[in-house]
């Protein structure tokens, strides 16, 4: 039974882990948040007063940093030199800044590398923006994940327990912005590759999702 490759792409809030996570596990394939690597070296970049304008002293610091991404109990957790981060990536600190060092060409170039390292031995199952694109143009199923901003504000609303005081309305404005840097900028913006098959998730549930997303594989395998 041979093991592909699936790229998983799609704006802020489509539900992408989610449903990554899920479809790995149905597939006993390994499941890779490349989201989670920008958010680690962005949460490490803040700690150190590090801004994204010295992208020399941002890749420098990024090289030297050891990250790991590994199953945990709730999902996938991310080490930095050893440190669990995991609980500090998903703050609105690191929310508002990362695409911002998501920017840096150099800093992409690194982990882009990193990525295809992880997937060289196949049975992979990695969501990001630049995934079917640029890090696995040769993934053998590629899927472009969209929903309306609307119900991608309203979903992650009910995901954060204690909404961190946030209201829909500007959870609905940091997406359309996070969607405005992340389509625009130079290196790599978020774009449906032309051979993905594209999901609009707006009316769909997660086991929807997941089942549409398992059965395109089997047709690969
Ligand atoms: O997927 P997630 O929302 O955790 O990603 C956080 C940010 O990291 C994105 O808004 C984007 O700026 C950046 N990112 C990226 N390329 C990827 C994954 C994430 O630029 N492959």
């Amino acid at each position: 039974n041979l093991k592909i490759n699936i790229a998983i792409d799609g704006p802020a809030g489509a539900g992408k882990s989610t449903i990554a996570r899920m479809v790995a596990k149905e597939l006993s394939y390994i499941y890779v948040d490349t989201g989670s690597m920008y958010r680690a070296v962005t949460w490490y970049m803040l700690k150190h007063n590090i801004s994204p304008e010295f992208s020399d002293l941002v890749l420098q610091h990024a090289q030297k940093m050891v990250i790991q991404l590994i199953p945990g109990a709730d999902g996938q957790k991310v080490l930095v030199d050893g440190q669990d981060v995991s609980p500090f990536i998903r703050s609105q600190e690191v929310n508002g800044m990362v695409s911002f060092y998501a920017q840096i060409e150099g800093l992409r170039k690194h982990l882009v590398a990193l990525q295809q390292e992880m997937a060289a031995r196949k049975g992979v199952v990695m969501d990001g923006r630049d995934i079917g694109t640029t890090v696995l143009p040769d993934a053998e199923l590629k899927i472009f994940m969209t929903a309306s901003v609307k119900e991608r504000a309203l979903r992650r609303f009910k995901e954060l327990s204690d909404a961190q005081g946030l209201t829909l309305e500007q959870l609905e404005k940091d997406i359309a912005e996070r969607d405005r840097l992340d389509e625009g900028r130079e290196v790599s913006p978020l774009r449906c590759a032309d051979d993905a098959i594209v999901l609009d998730t707006t009316h769909m549930d997660i086991p929807q999702v997941v089942e549409t997303i398992v059965s395109y594989c089997r047709t690969h395998t």
